[in-house]
């Protein structure tokens, strides 16, 4: 999802302090992961910190594995950009989050207007999803990104008027086809707090579980409003581990709109620490992964120390 207001991300720095993914696993935690960019690995601070497995150790590529950068015409698959970012992250030892196979949105044209039948569309899913997770192997993928609306009805898309809803169970299987290994996640904005795109999720996920369709985890993006992390976070959190699947903070982002104010910052830390503290005090929340850092000023910002005080 990309935010609507001016975004202001974390800065870091390699000034004394407790490193993220250090005390996100002191907390039992998986990893603390960020998304990144191929273009942001040639800043040397910023190479410096993501390469830095106290602070990251786990790894999302934010573009260069969707759609349109895999496969931009049909079977031909383009892995060299991803697979920068998948040498980074087995050179640092950190995890790596495959984002994603079926998303309505960067998708080459080719699958849009190709005015595909069912079958031939949902042949398309198959292989596109079990071509990337056999690529990417022994890692958490993205399956499925964003295919409900705020109403908890399905989304429109290219996939979705062509094939139902069938088209996630198609891709689930497929990926689970070319890696049994791998932990399969539906991801999703708006589905922080309870609501009705949280119900449909449960309800999605309970109709795969009824069919045999793997499933292993609900990614929860948590693209979130200065003071707005809704108060039903953490029950939400535990509506969805009790089905039995883990659950992950994917895209973790607290915007506001500037000038930035000393007051908007404290509420950004105490928005970051109520998310984190929320993920740890469940235990199939497995990691928080942030989309994306900055460190043009070096300082670290209290946002740092929310995420720090939310794993204490
Ligand atoms: C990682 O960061 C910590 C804290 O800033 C620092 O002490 C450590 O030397 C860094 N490790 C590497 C490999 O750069
Ligand atoms: C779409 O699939 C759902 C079940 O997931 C079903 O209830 C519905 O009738 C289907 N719609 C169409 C138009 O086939």
């Amino acid at each position: 999802m990309k935010p609507l207001f001016s975004l202001l991300l974390i800065t870091l720095s390699r000034q004394v302090g407790a490193q993220l993914n250090r005390v996100a696993q002191a907390a039992g935690k998986l990893y603390f992961g960020t998304a990144t960019n191929i273009e942001e690995l040639s800043d040397t601070a910023y190479a410096a910190i993501i390469n830095n497995r106290t602070e990251f150790g786990q790894i999302t590529a934010a573009n260069v594995m969707k759609w349109d950068s895999t496969e931009p015409s049909r079977g031909v698959f383009t892995f060299g950009a991803g697979d920068q970012i998948a040498a980074l992250a087995k050179k640092n030892n950190q995890l790596l989050r495959g984002h994603n196979c079926v998303w309505h949105q960067q998708l080459p044209s080719w699958v849009t207007v190709g005015n595909f039948d069912a079958p031939t569309l949902s042949s398309i899913v198959s292989t596109h999803c079990s071509s990337l997770v056999g690529h990417y192997k022994g890692q958490i993928w993205d399956v499925i990104n964003e295919c409900l609306n705020d109403d908890g009805t399905f989304r429109q898309s290219v996939f979705f008027d062509t094939l139902n809803t069938s088209f996630i169970a198609t891709a689930l299987r497929a990926a689970r086809a070319a890696d049994p290994q791998a932990k399969l996640y539906i991801n999703d904005f708006n589905i922080e707090g309870q609501g009705p795109k949280s119900t449909a999720m449960v309800n999605l996920v309970k109709s795969l579980q009824a069919q045999k369709v793997p499933i292993d985890g609900i990614g929860i993006q948590a693209h979130l409003l200065v003071g707005g992390v809704p108060s039903t976070l953490l029950a939400n959190l535990k509506q969805f581990t009790a089905l039995g699947v883990e659950v992950a903070i994917t895209e973790l982002d607290v915007r506001m709109t500037l000038p930035v104010t000393d007051a908007l910052l404290a509420q950004q830390r105490r928005d970051y620490q109520t998310v984190i503290s929320a993920c740890r005090a469940v235990k199939g929340c497995i990691g928080v992964t942030v989309w994306d850092f900055s460190d043009k000023n070096m300082v670290r910002k209290p946002a740092i120390h929310g995420i720090i005080a939310g794993f204490a």
